[in-house]
């Protein structure tokens, strides 16, 4: 459900505005989702960089042809981005369908139209999602000292986001590196798409390999661009920048593909390769919503073809044991600490299972985090614990033998917190 209202224009606008021969008089109208602001201090009216106004954040961000603008509530840190009203309104709309698609994008909160009587003019909408949090931008990932170590995570992370949105049927038409947001996510690093202006998306949720390949070949085009930029703006010779990371792109693009699109042949009596092919697929993060299996040449063979959910595997499957929400690969991880101390556990019942899983949460995982949330300067208290989980393999197995959680965590803040991004700081508000 929406709130729908109409944003009034202040008295002065009504009274002088009255005349029969002017123009009809259009008053914006901002729809705003349940659960956040109304929106309706913000002088819809006139063009965003005619705002002075004292809850504008400013944060680092990517490159943008519209004005994007930063504004704190008590609910929260919001964004606007003015823009023509069409492409507004298929932004918002898109963004909505992903959304319930399972698909990383940032949330759209409302969507504000017709606040000037051109509604193909730059200021004639706007679009509000919600500050996507712990994410920064291409320019703060790439343009740091740090790259060289984090480029095969980002190509992964790239590359998946491009799946996750062909596999539901959506057409990006503008893949670039500003238009995705990135974040730590345990050792790796996970994408969430931001600008829906240009997609389209089916209902059927098919694509076409034509389509997929343009959508592709948009990629590769863009992110040579923003390379290049990069280089520019470092002061480097073009021949200097990096401008074949989007065909590894579109190469690891291409595999993940092909592992959870192809169809399989096994014999006939070799069907427990099912269950081995649902297995590597959820191994990489993806959920399987469902499998045909059709016999072929006459019965000996079997047909194996997959319809692939989101890249929640992990995430779904930490939630329904423990309640605990983490990102895909923070969840992968925290799960095997849980699969550990289960092995000392009996769980021969699902009941068992459940809860040992609950004894988990509330014996091993709240202890620590409650310790973790005490430390100034975590922002994000379940990456930290996830780099504590391997700071704690790290040097389990430097004295050969299991070091436990809370002796981990001693020597992980005196070692100066390994592995949590040490650049990424939330921003002051
Ligand atoms: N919800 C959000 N959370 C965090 N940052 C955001 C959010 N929305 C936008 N940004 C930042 O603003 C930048 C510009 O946003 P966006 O790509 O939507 O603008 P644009 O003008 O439509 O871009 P383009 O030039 O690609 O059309 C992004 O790169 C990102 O850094
Ligand atoms: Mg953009």
């Amino acid at each position: 459900m929406e709130v729908i209202t109409t944003a009034q224009p202040p008295a002065e606008v009504q009274d002088a505005d009255t005349s029969p021969y002017s123009l009809p008089m259009v008053e914006p109208i901002v729809t705003i989702r349940p659960g956040n602001p109304d929106f309706l201090d913000l002088p819809w009216g006139t063009t965003l960089t005619e705002w002075d106004l004292s809850h504008r954040v400013h944060l680092p961000k990517g490159i943008s042809r519209h004005e994007v603008q930063f504004y704190q509530y008590p609910e929260g840190l919001f964004v606007v981005k003015e823009l023509p009203t069409r492409a507004a309104r298929n932004d918002y709309e898109i963004l909505r369908r992903l959304e319930s698609r399972a698909v990383s994008t940032v949330t759209p909160v409302g969507l504000v139209v017709q606040r000037n009587d051109d509604p193909g003019s730059e200021a004639s909408a706007a679009l509000i999602t919600a500050w996507e949090e712990f994410t920064f931008s291409y320019r703060e990932l790439i343009a740091g000292t740090g790259f060289a170590g984090n480029r095969t995570k980002m190509l992964d992370a790239f590359a998946e986001l491009l799946v996750e949105l062909h596999l539901v049927g959506c057409f990006w038409g503008d893949c670039s590196l500003s238009n995705v947001l990135y974040r730590w996510d345990a050792g790796t690093i996970e994408t969430v798409m931001v600008d829906a202006e240009t997609s389209s998306l089916r209902d059927d949720g098919h694509m076409s390999d034509g389509r997929r390949l343009e959508d592709i070949e948009i990629m590769k085009v863009n992110v040579a661009g923003g390379m290049a930029d990069i280089a520019a703006a470092a002061d480097r010779d073009i021949d200097e920048a990096d401008l074949f990371l989007g065909d590894e792109i579109a190469e690891v693009y291409q595999r993940l593909w092909d592992e959870l699109k192809s169809d399989e042949l096994v014999p006939a009596d070799e069907q427990y390769r099912v269950h081995d092919r649902i297995r590597r697929v959820n191994q990489l993060g993806f959920d399987v919503d469902e499998v045909d299996v059709v016999p072929v040449d006459g019965g000996s063979r079997l047909q194996l073809r997959l319809r692939v959910g989101g890249r929640t595997f992990h995430r779904n499957r930490l939630r329904d044991l423990t309640g605990i929400d983490a990102l895909e690969n923070q969840a992968r991880q925290i799960l095997s600490d849980l699969y550990h101390f289960q092995t000392g556990e009996d769980i021969r019942t699902p009941t068992l299972k459940n809860v040992s899983a609950i004894k988990w949460r509330v014996g091993r995982f709240e202890p620590v985090m409650e310790r973790i949330r005490e430390i100034p300067d975590i922002a994000d208290p379940i990456q930290a614990f996830c780099d504590l989980l391997h700071h704690r393999y790290v040097i389990s197995s430097a004295v050969g033998r299991d070091v436990e959680t809370m002796e981990a965590l001693d020597d992980w803040l005196a070692a100066g917190r390994p592995g949590y991004p040490e650049e990424w700081s939330p921003p002051e508000v």
